[in-house]
């Protein structure tokens, strides 16, 4: 299972006024563990006033950079964000487990690629890394990212994308969206939503068909923009999407399921090459849940079925899962499950944590 390991802060700078970027040194012999695929996150663990906090954030360094930076938008009454822009200083240290996550590009020098990126707010932080790991690792490829926001004073790491643009005018398209700000150019006012997704690829990409496509934002964006790419003819496993800021959902007991003839479970889990055991009721717990509840730590992060840092092989017996946004579909048909959104459903079931 991978581990949390100390990393300290060696650099934390405001971004806006609400946003912070975070600057952690991985030490030499820890970066084979943390080297990262870009588009990948963080899970963060820190205890505050005695409360141990967990939380994920995406990762905005590109390939290769050290230390490694993430972005964090400070949320009124987020106690981890509101530690990290209050308390949190240069040299403390973070317990830090090293990159996950399935919203990544697989770089390939050879490429000769057209990626779009559409980022609403802080989901700039994943896809700024893809965008710099792309136009750094691949010479060939042309990226046109679409950024909306409220306000250019609310807009995250825009000296870096400017800094980007200007390193690569020829192969990197910046265009900006603001919500809450009157623009010279109708274009550049709004939402990204579908009609906006389609006047902007209409306006800017004049007929080129793109590779890939990174979405990253609020749910609801996510599944416009989708919707709006696949529309235009863009094939759904071309599209890759992260969900920033969806809500925790609780899961509803299992009672109509038909398998069970008893109402508890037996769970084994093989971790590391060993294997543990515990058993469960099934009244409506996560799998991650009541693993803790018996002395068996599991990994988990945002337990909202996001992060995907709870990723495991069902290898035996059935679970229902209650929210996937974390999983690609060939995942689930492989027999991957989000153990944070699972409830079982029969009477023993066996996780493979070691398989990829
Ligand atoms: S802990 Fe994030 S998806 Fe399960």
């Amino acid at each position: 299972m991978k581990q949390f390991h100390p990393l300290k802060v060696v650099a934390k700078q405001q971004e806006t006024r609400d946003s912070l970027r975070i600057a952690l040194d991985v030490p030499e012999a820890l970066r084979p563990t943390f080297a990262f695929q870009p588009g990948q996150h963080l899970p963060i663990q820190t205890t505050v006033d005695g409360k141990r906090l967990r939380r994920t954030y995406s990762i905005c360094s590109g390939l290769g950079d050290w230390p490694l930076e993430i972005g964090v938008r400070v949320q009124p009454g987020g106690q981890f964000s509101e530690f990290a822009a209050n308390e949190l200083a240069v040299g403390d240290e973070l317990e830090v487990m090293p990159p996950t996550g399935r919203f990544h590009v697989d770089l390939d020098s050879d490429n000769d690629k057209f990626y779009l990126g559409f980022a609403a707010g802080s989901g700039i932080t994943p896809i700024l890394s893809i965008a710099r790991s792309i136009l750094n690792g691949e010479p060939g490829s042309r990226f046109a990212l679409f950024y909306g926001n409220r306000k250019q004073r609310s807009t995250m790491f825009i000296e870096d994308l400017y800094a980007l643009k200007n390193q690569y005018p020829d192969r990197l398209q910046l265009h900006f969206v603001f919500s809450r700000e009157d623009q010279e150019f109708e274009i550049n006012a709004g939402r990204i939503d579908a009609e906006k997704v389609a006047e902007l690829c209409a306006h800017f990409c004049r007929g080129d068909h793109a590779d890939e496509a990174f979405v990253c934002g609020p749910d609801s964006m996510i599944t416009t923009v989708t919707a709006a790419l696949t529309e235009r003819g863009m094939l759904a496993d071309t599209i890759h999407a992260e969900r920033f800021g969806v809500p925790r959902r609780a899961m509803k007991p299992v009672a109509e399921e038909p398998a069970a003839s008893k109402d508890t479970t037996t769970v084994t889990v093989i971790m590391d090459g060993h294997k543990k055991s515990f058993d469960m009721v099934r009244d409506g717990v996560s799998i991650v849940d009541a693993a803790a509840g018996s002395g068996v730590e599991l990994p988990y992060s945002c337990k909202g079925g996001v992060c995907a840092t709870c990723r495991t092989h069902l290898r035996e017996g059935d679970v229902r899962m209650a929210t996937n946004y974390g999983l690609e579909p060939w995942e689930v048909e492989a027999g991957f499950v989000l153990a944070c959104q699972s409830q079982p459903v029969s009477e023993a079931i066996l996780l493979d944590y070691d398989k990829a």
